[in-house]
Parts: structure tokens; C-alpha cells; sequence
């Protein structure tokens, strides 16, 4: 796909997102080459800021955090622009119109824009609409393309009447939901991993698999972003999103070629397919928790209420940890436990898929299981275990495994989630961005989450630093089962390296 010249407008310029993320992944995509040969970047937002003044803030972040050459920096610097106007104010648009013409002319970018909302998620649904009434959205001169961020929605009936407003001034091709999540290339490996390989297709499914564990573990706790995270919880910032993500590609089906629209149908039908939550799975299937104050290796970490910008006597939660199950033929009575948290032991995102055991147990009800663990970061790899003959008399089996780690790659360097996903909405590939059915499917899931969380019995404590609630290992156990223990090193089982 081309990448055509174009501009690039940050709704939210003076916010974190930009100068972290944003920033960042559009130099990278420069210094290695990738960006298109014309482009702009033009940063809106309230706070004033002259060219230079925003040009030294991102500069100075740049060098601060990131490996940069200066003078790459200084030439990647001269695309960037700012436009200090309040992106809620729509009689201000005009002056953002005649920027965008000025800059088009001086950097012969055409009429091409790709507008990126990373404001509070209350300008939505109103940025789009100043934008088509200053007739910023017409196709006929140029594409036009907008990125959303998390969260699409509070819940299904915001997202649903967010997606209709949205819709009233952009087609949905021209939308692009990002879940960051789906950047990652070991996320995006899921598909090229199961499809390309002969060998585990075949067992991919309930007459082989046992059960399988998605986890998302975060050893930050809210970093600042209290009163953000105060207002959304887990359910709705990773598990909502990220993990139910993750969960549709290890369970979708084969996808007719490799298309956008035919990779995010196979995905959609698994979230359709979510066995709706009855009153009793939330009782007995769904955790939620919340972080208590601890000392963890020597350090004294907050407990979550005493986070700056959380409430004193909150209720959100910051652990969900879940059996659920996908009502398909592939996947009938395959519990898949789920579980993200913050403040727990380490950072870890990995999918295990546990196999069944042989039909008949010769070697005892104690041989290993096959388990693949497909670890998502940090680590990035995969792991496969399998029993082997214990060297010495008799026959006992024991466990071993075999392991690939990206890092062993030497050939390419891997993009960021960010670069990737920039990158693609530039060319104008949709392919790892939500869909607008998808995300109606995933939040009429967590919906009685949603509605549970209100219950005062519905929050358990654990503290900083350990694996969630007590009761999250109950939901496993009483199945005879445990969670995998993980720890940063893909291999290492013994101990927890932070
Ligand atoms: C974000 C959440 O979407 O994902 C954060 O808002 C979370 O709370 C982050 O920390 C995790 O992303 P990653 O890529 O570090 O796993």
C-alpha cells in the first residue's frame, strides 16, 4: 500500500500521549526511512505554544528518553507545527482549514489528513463534527482519516451512540479504533503462527485443548493517571479491550485471505460467540480486586486509594480476573481463565494453551502436560513443553521444553506498537484496528461486569505486589488446575525477576 504525502493533526498535542507515544513512533518511522517523503505534523491544543516553543518541548523529550541522532532530530523537527486553539470550539476550525491549506502549498503534502484524537474521550464525538463543518472530512480532494483512541465508549450504549455520531461525518473505512495491543507483533504472530503451521492447527481446538490462561500482569501501579483510571477500572482499560483482543485471535478461525475485512470477520465472530455472563458466573466465576499498600523488595508502594487522584473510598477495581467461555464448535466447554491486573508481582502478557492429557496415562496421573506458553512481552517467544524419560531405572516422565525468543532474531528490528499502527493508518490499512461490531461485541460482554462492580461484595483486596485476590486462584483450583506462574524471563519458573 502507498504511503502517501499527508499531513498528520494531534487533536490533544500538549498531552502525555504525544510527547510518549506519538512522538516518539513518528521519529523512529522517520530516522528509519518509513515515513512518506512530504509530511507534516501539526499539534492542536489549548495550551499556546509558538512552532519552536513545541518543537523544543518534543525535541528536549526526544533526547531525554529516546535514542536519537541530532541531526535527524533537527530535520524531523522542521515537519512539525503547532495551532493553539481549543479543539471543543468549532468557530475556531476555520483557523485550522487555512494552517492545513498553508502547509499543504509549503510542504506539497496535498490534501491528504490524518486526524489523531488523543484528547479526553468527551471531544469524541465533537471533534469530527467541527471537522465536517468545515468540510475537513471531504474525500474529493485528498483522503481523510481519523485515529481514536481508548476507550471507544463507556460502556455498549456510549459506544454505540459515540459510533453514530461519528458515523454521521465519517464512513467507517475512514475510522481507525486503535487498541495498541493489536501493534504488537507478537500479538499480530498469533495469526502467522497458527496458520501458516500444519502442525498445531490440527489440535487447535476443544477434542485437544484443556483449557487455556490469558494473563496481562502490570507490576506499575496508576503512574499519575489516578483520575483517569478512577472513573475506568480494569474491566474497561486492558480487559474490555487489550485482552479480549489477544483472546479473539488465539480462538478465531482460519480467515478466508489475509485481508482486513477478512481477519477482523473471523475475530468479530468470536466475540459474538462469548457465552453471555449469567448471575452465576459473576459470582463464582469473576474476580475483582483491588491493590492495598505494601512493602515490596524494600519498597514502601502506595495502596491504590492512596494514589493522587483516586477517591479515598473508590471501588475500582484494579484486578479482573475471569473463566469464561467461546460458544463455537471449535471451542464448546474450553474454559478460558482471563486475568489483568496492576501492582502485581511483574509485567507480563502471555497466552498458555494447555493440552489435554494421553487417553490413557501409562506413566502415571502425574506426567507432564503439554502446555505452549506464546509469551507477549517482555521476553518476547514462545515456549513448549513436553514430558521426556527421565534418565536412570524405570520410566518416569518427566517435564522439559523448547523455546524461540524474538531477540535471537537478527534480521529485523521490531517496530513498536505505535510505529506499526502509525504507520498502517498512513497507508491506510485497517487491518489492526478495531472495528466498530467488534467493540459492540466486547462491551455487551463486560456489560454485567459493569453492572456487578456496583455490588459492595464484588471487590477483594490483595496486596501490592503479589498475583491479584486469593480468591483468583480459587477460580482455577476448584477445576484442579492452577494459574502458570510467570515471570519476566520466558523460561524461568522458579522466581519473579521485577
Ligand atoms: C493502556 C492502559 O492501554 O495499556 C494502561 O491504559 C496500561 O493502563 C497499558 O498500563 C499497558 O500497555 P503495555 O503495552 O505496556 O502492556
Amino acid at each position: 500500500m502507498a504511503k502517501d504525502n499527508n499531513n498528520i493533526v494531534i487533536f490533544g498535542a500538549s498531552g502525555d500521549l504525544t510527547k510518549r507515544k506519538l512522538i516518539p513512533a513518528f521519529y523512529h518511522l522517520y530516522a528509519n526511512g518509513m515515513m512518506p517523503e512530504n509530511f507534516t505534523i501539526l499539534g492542536v491544543s489549548r495550551t499556546e505554544y509558538t512552532d519552536e516553543a513545541f518543537r523544543e518541548k518534543l525535541a528536549a523529550f526526544l533526547i531525554a528518553n529516546e535514542k536519537v541522532n541530532e541531526e535527524t532530530l533537527a530535520r524531523f523537527c522542521q515537519h512539525i507545527y503547532y495551532l493553539s486553539i481549543d479543539p471543543a470550539d468549532a468557530s475556531k476550525y476555520d483557523q485550522l482549514a487555512t494552517r492545513l491549506d498553508v502547509l499543504s502549498v509549503q510542504h506539497d503534502t496535498g490534501h491528504n489528513n490524518l486526524y489523531y484524537l488523543a484528547t479526553p474521550p468527551s471531544l469524541y464525538g465533537v471533534i469530527p463534527e467541527c471537522l465536517a463543518n468545515h468540510n475537513l472530512h471531504d474525500q474529493s480532494n485528498g483522503w481523510k482519516r481519523l485515529i481514536v483512541e481508548k476507550p471507544f465508549g463507556y460502556d455498549t450504549a456510549t459506544a454505540e451512540s459515540l459510533d453514530k455520531k461519528i458515523h454521521d461525518q465519517f464512513d467507517e473505512h475512514q475510522l481507525y479504533r486503535i487498541d495498541h495491543y493489536l501493534g504488537k507483533e507478537t500479538v499480530q504472530n498469533l495469526l502467522v503462527f497458527r496458520f501458516s503451521n500444519g502442525m498445531f492447527e490440527p489440535l487447535w481446538n476443544r477434542n485437544f485443548i484443556d483449557y487455556v490462561e490469558i494473563t496481562g500482569a502490570e507490576f506499575l501501579g496508576v503512574e499519575g493517571r489516578g483520575g483517569y483510571y478512577d472513573g475506568s477500572g480494569a474491566v474497561r482499560d486492558m480487559f474490555q479491550n487489550h485482552l479480549l483482543q489477544v483472546l479473539g485471535m488465539v480462538a478465531m478461525e482460519p480467515p478466508a485471505a489475509i485481508r482486513s475485512d477478512s481477519i477482523r470477520d473471523e475475530v468479530t465472530k468470536v466475540m459474538q460467540s462469548f457465552r453471555p455472563l449469567s448471575e452465576a458466573d459473576l459470582r463464582n466465576n469473576l474476580v475483582l480486586g483491588q491493590y492495598t499498600g505494601s512493602n515490596v523488595r524494600g519498597e514502601q508502594l502506595l495502596g491504590y486509594r492512596e494514589e493522587p487522584g483516586v477517591a479515598d473510598d473508590s471501588r475500582t477495581e484494579t484486578y479482573i480476573g475471569l473463566k469464561m467461555f467461546v460458544d463455537t464448535w471449535r471451542w464448546n466447554g474450553v474454559p478460558f481463565y482471563v486475568r489483568t491486573g496492576k501492582r502485581l508481582p511483574t509485567r507480563v502478557t502471555e497466552v498458555v494453551i494447555h493440552f489435554k492429557k494421553t487417553p490413557h496415562p501409562v506413566f502415571g496421573a502425574n506426567a507432564p502436560e503439554n502446555k505452549l506458553v506464546i509469551r507477549i512481552q517482555p521476553d518476547e517467544g514462545i515456549l513448549m513443553s513436553f514430558g521426556l524419560k527421565k534418565p536412570g531405572a524405570g520410566f518416569e516422565a518427566k517435564e522439559v521444553s523448547m523455546e524461540f525468543h524474538y531477540q535471537d532474531l537478527k534480521e529485523s528490528q521490531l517496530l513498536t506498537a505505535y510505529e506499526r499502527l502509525l504507520l498502517d493508518a498512513i497507508k491506510g490499512d485497517s487491518t489492526l484496528f478495531a472495528r466498530s461490531d467488534a467493540v459492540k461485541a466486547c462491551w455487551e460482554f463486560v456489560e454485567p461486569i459493569l453492572q456487578y462492580k456496583e455490588d459492595p461484595d464484588a471487590l477483594f483486596g490483595y496486596a501490592a505486589g503479589t498475583w491479584g485476590p486469593e480468591q483468583a486462584d480459587e477460580l482455577l483450583k476448584r477445576d484442579g488446575r492452577e494459574w502458570r506462574y510467570p515471570c519476566k524471563n520466558l523460561t524461568n519458573t522458579e522466581y519473579c525477576e521485577l
